[in-house]
């Protein structure tokens, strides 16, 4: 953690101001994939614009100022500081060396969860014994079932508390911004692609050193230790069998043997949906749509929670991500009754801009703009943040 990272996060006072600082410091297809989003982004803007259509109703006058409002929750029975937690964000590495160490480090700190994506650049060992706090992981189907039966168990041995599992990726979404670069799916970014990037790379200095201090480990290290019948699986191998092999609703009686403890849909969108995938055994649903970089036109992620709530809010803990910038996003999804919001590109933006410190000073405001928002709501607990306190588009209702 260098004193230019401590100087650049210093510089961060909202999601907005980390996201330019990112901007300048990674290269433009560094950029482009960590921003970008599918087709014409349509769903990635909406995801955003939402947020702006919820009013609050706040109830003035109602708290006593002392003692400061309570942000903690529990998502799935495990203890958090405040209802915000971290999205799987994948190739994070490449964003700054320190990628999932960093998040995971971050999180703990901050007293919430982060989830390790399948695509990180740092093992589920590693990134296990760096969590200060309770961590989840993010399951792709890598090297099919054979590589996925060696994933879970390694985050099991490593002590990942849920195992959420992507439903929206079938397929890479059409990320046209990647294409343009001429990184197609399933998007590699090696030594190889790096050196044919390197016009875009040179202005980008600092990135540069950063990136060879590391030695340029830009691999998905999951990708390139699996098995398969005794031979060690190649990245190329691995990924392919992925894509043949797409998460079903099935492959949930199937984990829940391979799997001690909860299992979450991430993806869903629908009300049927969501009803599967409880039918199916998952613990908790996340309302996402991949932050806009699958299926492009489906609905901003806070209207479809509308839904998702309304069909299994009883029976399941709902999350949702997608689009959330500030504290009083989080509000605005716990009052329409997700159990916490989740955040990806806010805190990989903190990485990008500034590494650890980066994701830290992320977190922090974020927190004190959930407190801020609770106080000026009226709303002393998570709890008491209830739908009372919004007003929403009357199209959302459904
Ligand atoms: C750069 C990037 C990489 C992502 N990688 C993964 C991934 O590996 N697995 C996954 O389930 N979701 C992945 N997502 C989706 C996030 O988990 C999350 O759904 C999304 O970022 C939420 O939208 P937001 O960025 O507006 O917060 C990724 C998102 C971004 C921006």
């Amino acid at each position: 953690m260098g004193i230019g990272e401590r100087r650049a996060a210093a510089r961060i006072g909202t999601v907005a101001d980390a996201r330019r600082l990112a901007r300048r410091r990674v290269p433009g297809p560094v950029w482009d994939y960590l921003e970008g989003g599918a087709g014409a982004e349509t769903t990635r803007r909406a995801n955003i614009e939402a947020f702006e259509q919820v009013e609050f109703r706040p109830r003035v006058a109602a708290s006593a100022g002392t003692p400061p409002p309570d942000l903690s929750t529990t998502v799935l029975g495990t203890e958090v500081s405040m209802p915000l937690l971290l999205s799987p964000v994948g190739f994070t590495r490449m964003m700054d060396p320190a990628g999932d160490v960093a998040a995971a480090g971050a999180a703990g700190a901050a007293g919430t969860i982060m989830t390790l994506s399948s695509m990180s650049g740092h093992t589920i060992a590693d990134v296990g014994s760096a969590a200060t706090g309770p961590a989840w992981f993010q399951l792709y189907f890598l090297g099919g079932r054979p590589g996925a039966e060696q994933l879970v168990d390694r985050a099991q041995r490593a002590g990942y508390r849920a195992l959420v599992v992507t439903l929206d990726t079938p397929v890479p979404g059409n990320r046209e911004r990647d294409l343009r670069h001429g990184l197609t799916p399933p998007l590699r970014l090696d030594r190889g692609t790096i050196t044919k990037m390197f016009p875009r790379v040179l202005p980008h200095p600092r990135w540069l050193i950063d990136a060879a201090r590391d030695r340029f480990q830009l691999d998905l290290v999951n990708s390139t230790t699996l098995e398969l019948d005794g031979k060690t699986m190649t990245s190329a191998e691995a990924l392919l069998h992925w894509l043949a092999t797409p998460a079903r609703w099935e492959d949930f009686t199937w984990l829940r043997e391979q799997w001690d403890g909860p299992i979450v849909a991430k993806g869903v969108l629908t009300g049927d949906d969501a009803r599967r995938a409880v039918d199916a055994g998952a613990g908790a649903v996340i309302v996402s749509n991949h932050g806009g970089r699958q299926l492009d036109s489906v609905a901003p992620t806070l209207a479809a929670l509308v839904e998702v709530v309304a069909a299994v809010g009883d029976r399941v803990e709902v999350l949702m991500d997608g689009g959330v910038r500030r504290g009083a996003d989080v509000v605005k999804a716990v009052a329409l009754g997700a159990r916490a919001a989740m955040a990806g590109r806010a805190w990989a933006y903190g990485l990008a801009a500034a590494g650890r410190p980066g994701v830290d000073r992320v977190l922090g405001f974020l927190r004190e703009d959930i407190e801020r928002t609770m106080r000026l709501t009226g709303a002393a607990t998570v709890a008491e943040i209830d739908r009372s306190l919004v007003r929403i588009p009357g199209r959302w209702e459904g």
